[in-house]
């Protein structure tokens, strides 16, 4: 199973099952039993031991246009394509929205599920449905953006009890046909300085360039792209870091949930978002590597990498080390963004083990 996750380090499954057409759909959901997982590309999955159970490669072709009216289109696309052939495709229709989440590894059906985000673009802004087969209800369903639950890198398929409950058959995006880029994010807003991108393939080239100058080509580079999610922490813890640590990054993040008044909380108060990068490369793994072959990319410090001989447990065992070593300094709870599967044979806490 090397090959079917970008982080390619040594697994063995009982079964895999590569699902490439919709004919097979059927008699998938009527003979797969569990335990099984369903992958894209592989690219945010760490398999921590071998998988005694089914692994189904999604695999499942097609882009359609489904609706063209006079400012946006809708397009249904096979959760089986790729990420970045899908953006460039409708970058290049003249479709719009996109272009920022160009290069981001995996397939279309996996932007859902932890939804996806570059560069000051989430996917949910342009996701209007998702189709998908329920394991638990034991039927086809087409889920609204509403009830896929978005969040940041979060939603409704990543949900602890059954993270494979639905098996994502393809998933439908609105775009639009006039370009607004969004120019937010400072490195793009930096590239974009003397004169905005004319068109979307400019700014989607742009930020192809951006992603290589530090972000390694897991072909070259096995990774899974970011390791763990950026910690949201209260407006009070920040400024309790900051005295000790003046140069410490903090984004702050709108006020969405009110606390109940008697709850003691500053709801005049935003969070802060703190790049785990930052936090890392304070306690010294930028650039480490370990016998075992896990190590963290030498240009960004929240990239995992495997060196070369890396087993999946080397790689959960160094994010452990890393998370333990942030909580000490920190006082800050990483959470990681990608999954981990398989027989972990030891402990984990809370959110690092689903
Ligand atoms: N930084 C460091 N050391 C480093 C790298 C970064 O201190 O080695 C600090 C800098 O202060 C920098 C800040 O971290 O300004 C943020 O770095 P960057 O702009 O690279 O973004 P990020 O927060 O590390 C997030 C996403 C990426 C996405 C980029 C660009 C998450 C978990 N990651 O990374 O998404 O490409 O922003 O929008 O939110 C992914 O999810 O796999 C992914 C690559």
């Amino acid at each position: 199973m090397r090959s079917l996750t970008t982080m390619q380090t040594p697994v063995q499954a009982d079964n895999i099952i590569y699902l490439t057409s919709h004919q097979q759909l059927t008699a998938l959901v009527e003979q797969l039993s569990p335990p099984f997982v369903v992958l894209g590309e592989g690219s945010n999955v760490v398999f921590v031991g071998d998988y005694s159970g089914t692994v189904v490669v999604n695999q499942l072709p097609g882009v359609t246009i489904i609706d063209d009216n006079e400012s946006t289109v809708t397009v249904l696309a096979g959760a089986g394509e790729n990420w970045h052939h899908f953006v460039c495709q409708m970058a290049a229709a003249g479709y719009h929205g996109l272009e920022n989440l160009a290069l981001i590894p995996g397939t279309v059906g996996a932007a859902p599920v932890q939804n996806i985000g570059a560069y000051g673009v989430e996917v949910c802004e342009f996701i209007d449905w998702v189709d998908a087969f329920d394991w638990v209800e034991k039927k086809w369903v087409k889920l609204s953006a509403d009830a896929c639950q978005f969040g940041y890198r979060d939603s409704l398929f990543k949900q602890t009890a059954q993270p494979d409950r639905y098996l994502i058959t393809a998933v439908a995006f609105t775009l639009k046909k006039t370009f607004e880029p969004v120019l937010t994010y400072r490195e793009v807003n930096a590239w974009f300085a003397e004169q905005p991108p004319q068109d979307g393939n400019a700014l989607l080239s742009a930020i192809v360039s951006i992603r290589q100058a530090k972000l390694p080509d897991y072909r070259c580079t096995p990774n899974a792209g970011s390791f763990f999610k950026n910690p949201v922490i209260s407006g009070a813890q920040y400024r309790l870091l900051q005295a000790n640590y003046p140069q410490i990054p903090g984004f702050l993040q709108p006020i969405t949930h009110a606390m109940p008044e008697n709850s003691g909380t500053d709801n005049s108060e935003p969070n802060v978002k703190i790049p785990a990068a930052w936090l890392i490369e304070q306690i010294g793994f930028k650039g480490m590597v370990k016998e075992t072959g896990a190590g963290v990319y030498e240009k960004h410090a929240l990239i995992l990498v495997n060196t070369g001989q890396a087993t999946g447990k080397a790689i959960y065992d160094l994010a452990q080390e890393i998370r333990q070593s942030v909580a000490k300094t920190f006082t800050i709870n990483l959470l990681p963004e990608v999954r981990f599967i398989g027989d972990f044979g030891g402990e984990f806490e809370g959110e690092f083990g689903r």
